[in-house]
């Protein structure tokens, strides 16, 4: 998510690519906030978890308009479900309000994106009101295995949606955190700390551009590998192996 001043549909350099989009630059942008280097991240701990024989559901908390959602819907399997949750036009979340229309530009993008798209499904709703068993109702008990956490960066909003994921996620799933460690929204940061240290079994493999890579302890060194070789190929600024919560994870900035 941007810093304020930054345009809440605008284009950016770094907009998303995804491989099998990324010959074609015709396309105009999806908008929103996807990152390549985020997708190429996720994308790589998604190929090693189909490497690995593992299939589940995919699941983002704050769609906006599909610029991370579409990648992740391009890189699952056909018969795998896609969930999308996203209060859309009524959403709030510190102090940015969305303009209207945005599930409308969503579904355009992934027409336009993923035709003949199976297994979405969209969900307007805020994480805040959803619980972990009317979440897991929603995926036909279908487990996940990457969950990103996108939405309200309120810090009891980040706590939950840390919850949602962590009770529903595949043992050998992953879950990613956006603005984690970005001093532009100090309350993401809180409420991951006040999940991760209380109970939480989530560890952590990677932070690329404060998209935190989470996962259980049997599966971190495998994302965390995976991680690496996908930093190493990153447009960065700096890449190195830091420390964090007792776990060497990988860095890119
Ligand atoms: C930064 S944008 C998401 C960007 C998007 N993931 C992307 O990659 O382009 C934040 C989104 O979170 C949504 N949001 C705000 N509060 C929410 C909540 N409580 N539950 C779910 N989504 C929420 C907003 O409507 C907005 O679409």
């Amino acid at each position: 998510m941007p810093d304020s001043g930054r345009s809440k549909t605008g284009r950016t350099n770094e907009h998303t690519t995804y491989e099998p989009m990324m010959t074609d630059n015709s396309e105009p942008d999806i908008g929103g906030w996807g990152l390549v280097q985020h997708v190429s991240l996720m994308c790589a701990c998604s190929r090693l978890q189909h490497h690995l024989g593992l299939r589940g559901a995919v699941v983002e908390v704050g769609t906006y308009m599909g610029s991370t959602l579409i990648p992740l819907v391009a890189c699952k399997l056909p018969d795998e479900l896609a969930l999308a949750i996203d209060p859309f036009d009524d959403a709030e979340s510190e102090g940015t309000v969305y303009e209207k229309g945005v599930r409308g530009r969503l579904e355009a993008n992934l027409a336009r994106k993923c035709p003949g798209r199976t297994h979405v499904d969209i969900w307007s709703a805020s994480s805040d009101d959803i619980s972990a068993p009317q979440l897991s109702a929603r995926l036909d008990e279908r487990r996940v295995r990457l969950f990103h956490v996108d939405g309200s960066r309120a810090a009891r909003s980040v706590r939950h949606g840390l919850h949602l994921a962590e009770s529903t996620l595949a043992p050998d799933g992953c879950v990613f955190l956006d603005d984690f460690l970005n001093e532009g929204w100090p309350s993401v940061s809180e409420g991951a700390f006040a999940h991760l240290l209380n109970g939480s079994r989530l560890v952590p493999f990677a932070l690329v551009k404060s998209k935190l890579g989470l996962s259980f302890a049997p599966m971190r060194d495998a994302l965390f590998h995976a991680s690496r070789q996908a930093v190493a190929e990153m447009e960065l600024v700096q890449r190195k192996e830091v420390s964090l919560l007792g776990h060497t994870i990988s860095m890119g900035r």
